[in-house]
């Protein structure tokens, strides 16, 4: 039986890798019903998805976004904070692998950032408590800590990963990191099968720098989760060829890391490889493990091959000729 799945094609770039996703899902016949939710107004202090869809997206459960464009000055608050704040999304998960044909400083690259993704610094409970001086509030919560720290471990154990990495600065935030660190470690200890660490964040950075091989999964609290992702990124050759996964206890959202790129789009230029590598890590969270792999090795043997690549990679291909290209691999 198809799983009913909410697709938010989202716009610029969105319709058009979100098309390729589609038609390679197609050719594969991959299990899934794509239920398209209709994004309402952008006008402003509405909301960007009217509460009939919201509805539909929660009980779907399972949902594939494109990139949307954020108003900047006014207009419907950012679809991603919407969505994260109706649905609870509270890990944001973010596989960095390298991607064969894409030469970056190493090989085999490996990581997976879990980031809390609901409090911490982003809390965005900040103040002027006299003139000239401002409170910004990083707020930790046993609650929030031991939901990601949970979902990190569940992680590593799904996917046969050897180690959970907590990343911190417990030292200098001695109660809010420290309490982040004390109920990591809590629930490291219901799996003995993987290992655990406790590294502080900058030391962290310089180690994923000069060897990104001494870490598997590493869970941290959200700015650090922003910055090290980014840094993972940078490892594998950027942002666009980055997927991301956002967790809840009932829902799971998976999109692009990368922006709706206007200047490019309606050219049928984008790259839709990071939105792919994210409708494969959403089949997995299905547990459609052979879809997956099935997908995952025609990607990869395309960029390998290195013959069809589009214009951001340094080829000439369209996104449709691309996608035809998988396609012909599956
Ligand atoms: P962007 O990621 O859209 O574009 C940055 C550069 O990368 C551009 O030159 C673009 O052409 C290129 N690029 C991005 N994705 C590409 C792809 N798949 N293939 C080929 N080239 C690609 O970032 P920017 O310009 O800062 O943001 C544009 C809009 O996207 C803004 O409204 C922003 O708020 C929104 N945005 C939405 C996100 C989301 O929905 N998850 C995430 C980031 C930005
Ligand atoms: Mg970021």
């Amino acid at each position: 039986s198809s799983t009913k799945i909410s697709a938010i094609p989202g716009d610029g770039i969105g319709p058009e890798v979100f098309q390729s996703v589609v038609d390679i899902f197609d050719a594969t016949q991959a299990p899934v019903i794509w239920d398209v939710i209709k994004l309402s107004t952008k006008m402003e202090g509405k909301d960007p998805i009217s509460p009939e869809e919201i509805e539909k997206v929660r009980a779907n459960k399972v949902g594939l976004k494109g990139p949307t464009t954020t108003p900047i000055g006014g207009g419907h608050v950012s679809m991603n904070v919407f969505l994260r704040r109706e649905l609870t999304l509270y890990a944001n998960v973010r596989p960095c692998v390298s991607v064969p044909g894409v030469k970056t400083l190493y090989d085999d690259v490996n990581l997976v950032t879990i980031r809390e993704n609901t409090e911490g610094e982003y809390s965005g409970k900040e103040h002027e408590v006299v003139p000239g001086v401002i409170e910004n509030l990083k707020i930790v919560s046993e609650k929030a800590c031991l939901r990601v720290a949970k979902y990190a471990f569940e992680y590593a154990a799904k996917y046969g990963r050897k180690k959970v990495s907590a990343f911190h600065k417990a030292s200098v935030m001695k109660m809010g990191d420290g309490l982040f660190l004390k109920k990591t470690r809590e629930v490291g200890k219901d799996y003995p099968m993987i290992g655990y660490e406790e590294r502080n964040v900058d030391t962290a950075c310089g180690m994923l720098v000069a060897n990104p091989h001494l870490f598997d999964v590493m869970v941290m609290p959200n700015l650090y989760g922003d910055i090290v992702s980014d840094v993972c990124a940078g490892l594998i050759g950027g942002l666009g060829l980055t997927p991301s996964g956002n967790i809840g206890e009932n829902n799971a959202i998976f999109e692009a890391v990368h922006g709706s790129a206007p200047d490019i789009a309606g050219k049928n230029l984008a790259n839709p490889t990071a939105l792919l590598l994210s409708s494969i890590m959403m089949l997995r969270h299905l547990n459609l493990f052979d879809h997956a792999d099935k997908i995952e090795k025609a990607v990869h043997g395309v960029l390998k091959d290195g013959v069809t690549k589009t214009r951001d990679l340094g080829g000439s291909a369209t996104t449709t000729e691309y996608t035809k290209a998988i396609i012909s691999r599956l």
